[in-house]
């Protein structure tokens, strides 16, 4: 059995019943030169020719701001078993933080845009910006993915 509940005061908590889905490390890197990782649930893969992804970002997240100016981004999608650790760059705004640096998360350089990869992430995906969408308050980044790192052990894995 289901109840119509209102959308507007209602949605948000109706919405919450696509988790657990999984979650990703969008990172991007601000005009300082610091890398910011935020955790986001919002995103998707949306052509196979060009390679293409989405991603939705609130309008007063840091990251909005900063692909804005950037137009490039990594998508890192981790294993299940650093859902707990890397949950913290959803609780907290890396205006004044380093969250890579607090974490000690162990990254590299990107090739192709200024950006670091999560070196124990199981894929990266290297995002050039192509769209933006403004949907209510989030801003919907579409990219063109030009190359893709993979977890070595899971290669024989991935069919
Ligand atoms: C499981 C989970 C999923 C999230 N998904 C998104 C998302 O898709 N888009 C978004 O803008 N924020 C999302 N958030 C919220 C941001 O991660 C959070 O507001 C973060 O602290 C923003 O940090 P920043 O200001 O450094 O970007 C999510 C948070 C959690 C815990």
């Amino acid at each position: 059995m289901q109840r119509e509940v209102e959308a507007a005061s209602e949605g948000g908590r109706a919405m919450k019943t696509k988790w657990p889905g999984q979650i990703a490390v969008v990172l991007s890197r601000d005009i300082k030169g610091k890398c910011n990782p935020i955790t986001v649930g919002w995103h998707m893969t949306t052509s196979f020719y060009p390679p293409m992804m989405a991603i939705s970002i609130g309008k007063t997240r840091y990251p909005c701001e900063i692909i804005c100016n950037a137009k490039e981004f990594i998508v890192a999608f981790i294993t299940q078993s650093q859902y707990e650790e890397y949950m913290s760059y959803g609780s907290c705004t890396g205006r004044n933080v380093d969250k890579l640096k607090e974490q000690k998360t162990v990254t590299r350089p990107a090739s192709r845009i200024n950006s670091v990869l999560m070196d124990d992430a199981n894929s990266n995906f290297v995002c050039p910006l192509i769209n933006e969408l403004e949907t209510g308050d989030h801003c919907i980044f579409s990219a063109e993915i030009v190359s893709a790192h993979m977890n070595t052990k899971l290669l024989d894995d991935v069919k």
